[in-house]
This record gives C-alpha cells, sequence and structure tokens, in this order.
C-alpha cells in the first residue's frame, strides 16, 4: 500500500518579536491578563516588505534541504493560508516559481486554522492515488497584517510565520495512517474577516467600520474548539485501534494554551504527550502545526516508529486531523 511520509520539515519564523508589554502600550491589557487567558507571551511579526510568500518559500527550503529532495522533483505545492500575498492568484503558485519548482502544479486552500492539517490531506490523497511521488505541504500566514491592533480581543492573539512538510509516496508501514476532516458553515460569523471578499469590497466605508479586519466572539469560539478538537482527536485514534496511551507526541494548533490543556485532558493526554509553542508565538494560524512539528523534529522529539497525532480547528468553523507513524 502506497502511504505518504513526511521527510523533511522547515519553518521560518520572522525576526522582529512583539511581546505582551509591546501590547500594552498599544491597547487596555496587561502581561498578565494575557498569559493567563492564553499562554502567549510574545509573538513574531513580519517585517515591513516581507510576506507570506517570502516566508513561505524559507520553511520550504529547509524542509526540502532536510528531505535532500530538489524543487524540481516536486509535483504538488499546497498552501494552507488566510493571509496569502494576494487574494489571487494562489501565494503558493509565487512559492513555487521563487523555489523553481517547475514541474509543480500549485494551490493556496482556505481553511483558517485547519489549512495545514486540510494541505496534508489533499497532498497525501495526491500520492496514495499515485498521481505524484513528491509534494509540498506548506502552512503560512501574515496575521498581523488583518489584526485590528485597536482591538484588544483579538490582538493580543495572533501571530505571522511558516511551516513546511515534504511528502514522499512509500511503501512501508509509516507515514500518514489517517486523516479526518469536518467542517460546519453556521458558524460563519463567529471568526471571519468580513470587508477582504467581493460582498463587501474595499471602500473608505469598509475601512471606517472595520471590516477588512478579523472579527471573532472569543468566548464561543473556544467552546466549539475544545470540543471538536477532543472529538476530531478521539476520531482519528478510534479509527487505527489506538487510545490516548498510544501517543508518542500531540501537536495541536496552537490557538491557545488553555484550549489546548483542556482538549489534551478530555483526550486523556498527559502534558509530556503534548507540544506546546505557543508561548513564543501566538496563535499563527495554518502555520502553528507546521512549524511546531519542525521544532520537535530538529529536537529530535520524533523518533522511527512514533505515533504522532495532530489536530486543528479554525474560521468555518473547520476542523481536522491526522494520525502520523513517523
Ligand atoms: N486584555 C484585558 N481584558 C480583555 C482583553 C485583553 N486583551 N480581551 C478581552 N478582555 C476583557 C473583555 O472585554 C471582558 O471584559 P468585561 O467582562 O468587562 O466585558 C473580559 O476580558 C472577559 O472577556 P472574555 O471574552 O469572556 O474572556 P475569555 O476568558 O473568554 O478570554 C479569549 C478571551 C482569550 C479570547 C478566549 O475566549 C479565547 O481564547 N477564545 C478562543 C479564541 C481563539 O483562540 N481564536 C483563535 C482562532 S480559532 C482557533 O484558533 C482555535
Amino acid at each position: 500500500m502506497i502511504r505518504a511520509r513526511i521527510t523533511g520539515t522547515g519553518s521560518y519564523m520572522p525576526e522582529k518579536i512583539l511581546t505582551n508589554f509591546d501590547i500594552e502600550k498599544m491597547v487596555d491589557t496587561s502581561n498578565d491578563w494575557i498569559v493567563a487567558r492564553t499562554g502567549i507571551e510574545q509573538r513574531r511579526v513580519a517585517a515591513e516588505g516581507e510576506y507570506t510568500s517570502d516566508m513561505a518559500t524559507r520553511a520550504a527550503e529547509r524542509a526540502l534541504e532536510m528531505a535532500g529532495v530538489t524543487a524540481g522533483e516536486i509535483d504538488l505545492i499546497v498552501l494552507g493560508t488566510i493571509t496569502g500575498d494576494y487574494p489571487w492568484p494562489a501565494t503558493a503558485c509565487i512559492v513555487q516559481k521563487n523555489l523553481g519548482a517547475d514541474n509543480a502544479y500549485a494551490y493556496d486552500l482556505s481553511a483558517a486554522c485547519s489549512g495545514f492539517v486540510y494541505a496534508l490531506s489533499c497532498a497525501s490523497d495526491f500520492i496514495q492515488s499515485g498521481r505524484g511521488k513528491k509534494a509540498l505541504v506548506l502552512g503560512a500566514e501574515t496575521l498581523s497584517r488583518i489584526i485590528d491592533w485597536t482591538d484588544r480581543n483579538t490582538c493580543v492573539l495572533f501571530g505571522d510565520g511558516a511551516g513546511a512538510v515534504v511528502l514522499e509516496a512509500t511503501e512501508g508501514d509509516t507515514g500518514l495512517l489517517s486523516s479526518h476532516m469536518h467542517s460546519d458553515g453556521s458558524y460563519l460569523d463567529l471568526l471571519y474577516q468580513p470587508g477582504f471578499g467581493t460582498r463587501h469590497m474595499p471602500s473608505a466605508e469598509t475601512l471606517e467600520d472595520r471590516l477588512p479586519y478579523l472579527k471573532m466572539e472569543g468566548n464561543e469560539v473556544f467552546k466549539v474548539a475544545v470540543r471538536s478538537l477532543t472529538s476530531v482527536s478521539l476520531e482519528a485514534l478510534e479509527a487505527n485501534g489506538m487510545t490516548a496511551s498510544d501517543v508518542s507526541l500531540f501537536i495541536p494548533h496552537q490557538a491557545n494554551k488553555r484550549i489546548l490543556e483542556a482538549t489534551a485532558k478530555r483526550v486523556k493526554l498527559t502534558d509530556d504527550q503534548v507540544y506546546i509553542n505557543v508561548h513564543k508565538y501566538g496563535n499563527t494560524s495554518g502555520a502553528t502545526i507546521p512549524v511546531a512539528m519542525d521544532e520537535a523534529n530538529r529536537a529530535g522529539m520524533l523518533k522511527a516508529d512514533d505515533i504522532i497525532l495532530l489536530s486543528a480547528f479554525g474560521g468555518g468553523f473547520t476542523w481536522g486531523s491526522t494520525l502520523i507513524r513517523w
């Protein structure tokens, strides 16, 4: 049986660090409030002139280098993002050009914070079907540009960054064991960006009403996020005849430490089974999982035959999980 296996990981975080103390000077908030409610201590912010495609390209280069794969060998590039350089064409096409991945086709995938796991699922299906042998899967975001920096309810939560993995066809028992993806459009207005599409074209009025910026009902999102992350994590384990004790490392979407802790408790995972880096980077939406995976990988935390569980939840709502034998 052909499976998709991750043979390289890479990430890129912009240099500029914005601490909670910096945000204290911008809106009515405090480091203590942010740390207590979210676990976030700082986040990275893209430099002027630095775009999602630039960060994604750097992450991809690092993943390709680790895999020992050249850009020309890649058959497919899928980028999970909601903050591409342009509404279209796809930022994945810019990454393709930057890398010189001339034999690939490339597209963006919009599933908010679930963008990377959705992209991984598509690329895995592509490889399993035999249509191609090597794919590049990315999650990259420049959320700092769609955040309302006058809104304390949201501006403390998010950050910028990019992560990438190289997927290759394998015939062994390792690789992606399963993907479970879900969505429910009835929650649209709990988390969205109202004024950046054709429904509200950019104008002085939409800007006045702050429509181009991310809007969120944090409290409601929190509850559904914990419920969905829990159910989709259990779904992955059950489908593979496993329980929480089989998981070597749980790498969830890094939204908020309280969401992660509540989910881990419900799935019956212990603290040392859960990878958390939200304190350093905040919520980088589609980028959180590949960035965390790359950090864990480079720290030697992902070993042969380890069972790695990825779960994500985001705007849409969308949610999904992937189970991997490393
Ligand atoms: N600093 C100080 N006070 C604040 C801040 C802030 N940055 N933000 C909100 N408050 C105030 C509110 O105005 C409110 O004040 P009030 O009681 O006088 O009205 C009070 O704090 C409590 O607000 P809540 O929204 O009830 O606070 P809560 O404990 O729910 O925490 C938070 C808010 C952190 C946003 C939480 O709801 C959350 O994490 N939600 C999930 C959101 C999320 O992660 N979204 C990311 C996208 S989806 C995903 O990635 C899973």
